[in-house]
């Protein structure tokens, strides 16, 4: 049975720049700390940092369907737990100072785990490339885990559009875990309930930024209401039109935006010769962001060309982020 759900009066929104993630996990480990370390939770990431194209966390989320398709909620499939990894130890000493191959104990060498495949990337030398791409619950305007759960335990708040689990109406059916394109709620065998990131509730009800992007190394991080025309959420979402969402095809309609990475390095011979076209294919972006990366692409080349000139531009001054206040709510009003 599905929620009957209220627009929200506002809606808290995310913005990551990939041109500026060097895939540290800080925010990843800045979530885990603060919110998944309880019983039943060594696997679950609300937040994870990939490398793209790579086969993602849970393993190849990306094929697991859910989402909408034509306006009908699609059933989807719940990852199995070894999709989230197995623990595993890097064999240092065999690998450092006694030659031995392979790179992990005990065996049998498992066949992934979170970051498994990172920075590993696609490509021949020297074309070969890959970025990260940062993960999190989109607090879509459309949640299909919201629609999914038979036992009304998903809602959507009015106040700042945060979609959140009412963990006392969970009873562990997992329709959510499968509804969601993005593999974001996560099932707890121990509890036997679903989890998944709460957008730092808490912090936000205080007017304090969400843990991920307040402790992001890379200052590669935004959030903020988007009705809020002074945040650089509403700059780079609604102005400047350069924050994409990731697999738009997926009909949830997320809140959670990415600047695509288009400012990375350009082709070169074994020569060392550079050309014009950029190392990460533009149909890997457009597979991931939709066809707007193209003019994004034109836009922020256009703008960075600006500063290089010693001009000014509004759109770089907002990406650079030189206040972190600047890149982060404002006061609840
Ligand atoms: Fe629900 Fe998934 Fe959207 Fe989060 S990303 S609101 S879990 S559908
Ligand atoms: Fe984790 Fe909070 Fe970031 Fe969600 S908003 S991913 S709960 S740190
Ligand atoms: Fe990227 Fe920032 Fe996360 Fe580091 S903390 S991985 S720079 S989003
Ligand atoms: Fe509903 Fe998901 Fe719990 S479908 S019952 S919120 S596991």
């Amino acid at each position: 049975m599905a929620t009957v759900m209220k627009a929200p009066k506002r809606q808290l929104t995310f913005v990551t720049d990939l041109n500026k993630c060097i895939g540290c996990q800080t925010c990843t480990v800045a979530c885990k700390k603060l919110w998944t370390s309880g019983p039943g939770q060594d696997f679950m990431y609300w937040r994870n940092v990939e490398t793209a194209p790579g086969m993602g966390y849970p393993r190849n989320w990306v094929s697991k369907g859910g989402g909408y398709k034509d306006g009908q909620l699609q059933k989807g499939k719940t990852p199995a737990m070894i999709d989230y990894g197995v623990p595993f130890q890097f064999d240092y000493s065999g690998r450092l100072f006694e030659g031995k191959p392979g790179r992990v104990r005990p065996s049998p060498t498992p066949k992934s785990a979170p970051n498994w495949d990172e920075d590993q990337g696609a490509g021949d030398y020297p074309n070969n490339s890959y970025f990260y791409l940062p993960r999190m619950c989109n607090h879509c305007a459309k949640p299909a885990c919201l629609e999914a759960c038979p036992n009304d335990a998903i809602y959507k708040r009015e106040q700042d559009g945060i979609v959140l689990i009412h963990l006392d109406k969970c009873k562990g059916s997992q329709n959510c875990v499968s509804a969601c394109p993005y593999a974001k709620p996560y099932f707890n065998p121990v509890s036997n309930k679903a989890n998944k990131c709460i957008g730092c509730f808490p912090r936000i009800e205080k007017g304090v930024a969400t843990a991920c992007v307040a402790q992001c190394v890379g200052r590669a991080m935004h959030v903020g209401f988007v009705d809020d025309v002074n945040s650089s959420v509403y700059k780079l979402v609604k102005q400047w039109k350069v924050a994409l969402p990731l697999h738009p095809e997926f009909g949830t309609e997320p809140n959670v935006f990415y600047v695509p990475p288009v400012l990375g390095p350009r082709k070169e011979d074994s020569q060392g010769n550079v050309f014009e076209d950029p190392k990460i294919p533009l149909a890997q972006l457009e597979g991931l962001f939709g066809k707007g990366v193209k003019d994004v692409l034109k836009l922020l080349a256009m703008e960075r060309e600006k500063k290089v000139k010693g001009q000014a531009s509004d759109l770089m001054d907002v990406l650079i982020g030189r206040r972190s206040v600047d890149m982060m709510i404002s006061p609840m009003t």
